[in-house]
């Protein structure tokens, strides 16, 4: 079965009809600058454009950079505050002529990896994929079962928000080494490890592919930590199984 994904980042909005079996793309996944600034309305837009490109009918399944409560956009770290408040998930569906199911970044890029990818077989345990990126995005699961919108990256870190010292932007904005940044990471990591004990680690986000830069430095963290499997591609495969899922048709 087939399902379209949208994933809804910072500087690009991508989707691409999926494959809810194989999470392989079945047509050439389209990629559109992400408006600026990136309010709701011209966001709308764009999720229409990809709709009507692959001319699309049927359940859409989105992402969105921040908490999500039934549809309901809450939170806004790193994208405009009109969202608060604000049922993105109403106004996509209303643009896009079809019902979009909207889930949290992060939540949707886990689905990905636990079906998929690094946490595929992973049914006891508690397991947590973090996505460095912008943010930190993070999706928790236990024995499998997503829990939403746990939104880790913003957990305290020597009196800082964790993603503004943490995350993949951080490291680029202060110039930090790998060997400084894993140290960062570690800090972060082992806070997150006194808080749920995971089993599992997966780390995902654009800078997992250089994942044997600073995966190796990691120090004080008794979980196993992989990097994630389907990496560019988990959020929109992830959104695909959410609407799949929403509609009562998941894989
Ligand atoms: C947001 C999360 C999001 C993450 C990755 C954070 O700033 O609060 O909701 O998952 O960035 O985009």
């Amino acid at each position: 079965m087939e399902m379209l994904g949208i994933d809804i980042g910072g500087s690009g909005i991508k989707g691409a009809p999926v494959d809810l079996d194989s999470g392989e793309f079945t047509r050439e996944r389209l990629r559109v600058d992400t408006p600026h600034p990136a309010e709701p309305e011209p966001v709308a837009e764009v999720v229409a454009r990809i709709v009507e490109h692959f001319g699309w009918t049927g359940p859409v399944g989105a992402t969105y950079p921040g908490v999500v409560v039934d549809g309901v956009t809450r939170t806004a770290a790193n994208v405009s505050g009109k969202w608060i408040g604000l049922d993105a998930a109403e106004l996509f569906s209303e643009a896009a002529g079809n019902p979009v199911t909207l889930l949290n970044d992060a939540d949707a890029a886990g689905i990905a990896e636990m079906r998929l990818g690094a946490g595929k077989g992973e049914t006891t345990g508690t397991v947590v994929m973090l996505t460095l990126g912008t943010g930190i995005g993070s999706a928790l699961f236990t024995r499998g079962v997503l829990v939403p919108n746990t939104e880790f990256g913003h957990l305290e870190l020597h009196g800082h928000d964790a993603e503004s010292r943490a995350s993949a932007k951080a490291r680029e904005d202060h110039d930090l080494t790998w060997e400084k940044w894993a140290k960062r990471l570690s800090h972060y990591m082992a806070h997150l490890e006194g808080l749920i004990s995971p089993s599992l680690i997966i780390v995902g986000g654009g800078v997992s592919r250089k994942h044997d830069k600073f995966l190796p430095l990691i120090e004080d963290v008794r979980a196993p930590i992989v990097p994630a499997a389907l990496l560019n591609t988990a959020g929109i495969v992830g959104a695909a199984m959410a609407a799949a899922e929403a509609h009562g048709s998941g894989a």
